[in-house]
């Protein structure tokens, strides 16, 4: 008797000590949206992004692009409208991404070197009307290629020729500057191609246009809608064009990091990785790297796939698309190309109130 009465009071004067204990509550900073605004870490901003925008020849209309809801190929009026839409927006840069006519590539992407060629043309015209928008084109040979790949081949066909690409790149890099772009974005791969554009740039007078380089690219599935977008799939004949032997092995963080530094002391200004909802780590590996900016590549198969399971019903779009942008950012991106720049700078994204 005595003892069940002496239990029952030891039971009870636990309770109140681990009430009394627990000093430490945390969902204190989560009880009402003031506080949780307060607390918030981090933040997503128009400031934050920068829109990829595909563009096309002639007067044609938007073409949609099936595997991206709501992404279109401009012609390039549209494309001048729609930086406009962007610079109203508050977002600071786009990134622009040529689709060829078929019958302009070759094995060797002549037509990417051509003075009046449709990058080229588009970026004037952007720069003429909107040119407070920051502008980045990428330097690489893809959508110019019959075979689809971002470099000249060897002789044998069997692999992407580095130093020859690269010498290609460095024109090609220039024209870019000289059309009035903000940053060349190369997006090769090649070894050394940061320092020989840098080269090229100030030998040319262009020390004032940047490089934002796709340091940390690696060779993923996640760019198939892009290859559709661009056509650079249906060139090489097959959607799963191999890459693998310039883009870097997902399975790999310390030559992510290898690379990263490289294109740091070769002068880039800005170093990207991508893709990115599936690299977070990296993206923090470069951040704690480096002290230039980072960007990252919310990448096409990144927006496909939310737009999938939205389309399901199996996922909430604008919620996915929220979290996942803020992850991106919080993993230490300072920039982030987006398909969902848009929609994304409707709105400021801190998490959720
Ligand atoms: C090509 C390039 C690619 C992307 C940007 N530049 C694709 C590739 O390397 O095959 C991918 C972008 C995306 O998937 O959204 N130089």
């Amino acid at each position: 008797m005595v003892r069940t009465v002496s239990k029952n009071a030891t039971e009870t004067s636990m309770e109140g000590h681990f009430k009394q204990e627990l000093i430490r509550r945390p969902r204190r900073l989560r009880r009402t949206p003031a506080i949780r605004g307060l607390v918030r870490e981090t933040v997503l901003t128009p400031e934050d992004l920068i829109a990829p925008l595909f563009v096309i020849d002639g007067e044609g209309k938007p073409e949609p692009v099936e595997s991206m809801p709501g992404v279109r190929r401009l012609t390039i009026p549209d494309l001048v409208r729609e930086c406009r839409e962007l610079r109203d927006l508050g977002i600071p840069a786009a990134a622009l991404f040529p689709r060829m006519d078929p019958a302009l590539k070759d094995a060797r992407g002549t037509a990417a070197l051509d003075p009046d060629g449709l990058t080229l043309r588009a970026v004037r015209a952007v720069k003429e009307a909107v040119p407070e928008l920051a502008l980045l084109t990428d330097i690489a040979l893809d959508p110019f290629t019959t075979h689809g790949h971002d470099g000249v081949l060897n002789a044998a066909e069997t692999e992407v020729d580095n130093d020859a690409t690269v010498e290609i790149l460095c024109e090609m890099a220039v024209l870019h500057a000289r059309a009035g772009v903000d940053f060349t974005a190369p997006s090769d791969m090649m070894d050394g191609r940061v320092g020989a554009i840098r080269k090229a740039l100030d030998a040319a007078g262009f020390s004032g246009t940047g490089i934002l380089a796709y340091s940390v690219k690696f060779a993923s599935a996640y760019y198939g809608p892009f290859r559709d977008a661009v056509g650079s799939a249906s060139a090489a004949g097959t959607r799963l064009l191999d890459k693998q032997g310039y883009q870097l092995n997902p399975a790999n963080r310390r030559e992510a990091l290898t690379e990263a530094s490289l294109d740091e002391a070769e002068g880039a200004d800005i170093l990207m990785v991508k893709p990115a909802g599936a690299y977070l780590d990296i993206i923090r590996d470069v951040r704690e790297q480096t002290r230039l900016p980072v960007a990252a590549y919310q990448v096409s198969g990144e927006y496909a796939q939310i737009h999938a399971a939205a389309r399901l019903g199996w996922l909430d779009l604008e919620s996915i698309r929220d979290e996942s942008l803020l992850a991106i950012k919080r993993a230490g991106a300072d920039m982030i190309l987006t398909y969902f720049a848009k929609e994304a700078a409707r709105r400021s994204i801190g998490g959720g109130t």
